[in-house]
């Protein structure tokens, strides 16, 4: 296996995933990737878990994995906000917002879809480059519905004036960003895969993975990753099987 394809490092060695606030600071400085490509190159130390590559399309789309699982806490938030505005706090709230614009809109939107992937999607052929004048202008209204999250979740208790915009704004970005991600998934990426070729997608997955280390220090995926799951059990929506639909009427 080419040494330089991109890879992921599962097990203890990320033990450290909880430091996502601090890593999450753009820029953080290359330091944290010189110390990661070392690591990803040693063999696994007991306890450790095996490397596992990770071509640059299957990392988009479990990038999207994570947004996908803010959306659902943000969709559960939207129903409980209208039955018990005082059961969803804010601050819980603010955090999802928070991984939502440090990894959804500023990493995996600004630094690889709006580089890479959308200008050359839209000069292949094809139905794909139809689409990417959408996808910006919903990465933009993303952007706006995040700042209106923030800046609304700053307070220690919602005003009881802002309960139904925002649910109404949780529930809006809910449904464009779920359709948004499933063409990009469906349409997009494999017109990428395509019209880039076998060679390209090893480069750019080692390219991805050099700005990833750049905007976190670190595996980004992982520290969001472990971010998600500690806001999940913070608002007690970490159990799946609470998502199970009841059976059908008989
Ligand atoms: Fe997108
Ligand atoms: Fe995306």
């Amino acid at each position: 296996m080419d040494s330089k394809r991109r890879q992921l490092i599962t097990g203890i060695s990320l033990a450290g995933a909880g430091v996502l606030l601090n890593a999450c600071r753009p820029n953080s400085g290359p330091s944290g990737s010189a110390t990661n490509e070392n690591t990803k190159n040693e063999a696994p130390k007991s306890g450790e878990e095996e490397t596992v590559e990770v071509t640059a399309t299957e990392d988009l789309m479990r990038e999207h994995g994570i947004l996908r699982r803010a959306l659902l806490v943000y969709q559960e938030s939207a129903v409980k906000l209208r039955q018990d505005a005082a059961s969803v706090p804010p601050d819980a709230l603010e955090k999802v917002a928070n991984l939502f614009r440090v990894f959804g809109e500023d990493y995996h939107e600004k630094k690889l879809e709006e580089v890479f992937i959308f200008p050359t999607v839209q000069k292949a052929p094809g139905i794909a480059a139809s689409y990417v004048d959408v996808l910006l202008q919903q990465h933009t209204r993303g952007r706006e519905i995040t700042d209106y999250v923030l800046a609304i979740t700053k307070a220690d208790k919602l005003a009881s004036n802002s309960v139904e915009p925002l649910a109404k704004a949780l529930e809006s970005f809910v449904r464009m960003y779920e359709h948004h991600a499933a063409i990009e998934d469906t349409v997009i990426f494999p017109a990428w895969k395509s019209a880039i070729g076998q060679g390209e997608l090893d480069e750019l997955g080692e390219k991805f993975e050099d700005i990833e280390h750049e905007q976190f220090g670190d595996d980004g995926y992982e520290m969001a990753l472990k971010r998600m799951e500690e806001i999940e059990n913070s608002l007690g929506m970490a159990n799946l099987e609470m998502f199970t639909a009841p059976a059908p009427p008989k």
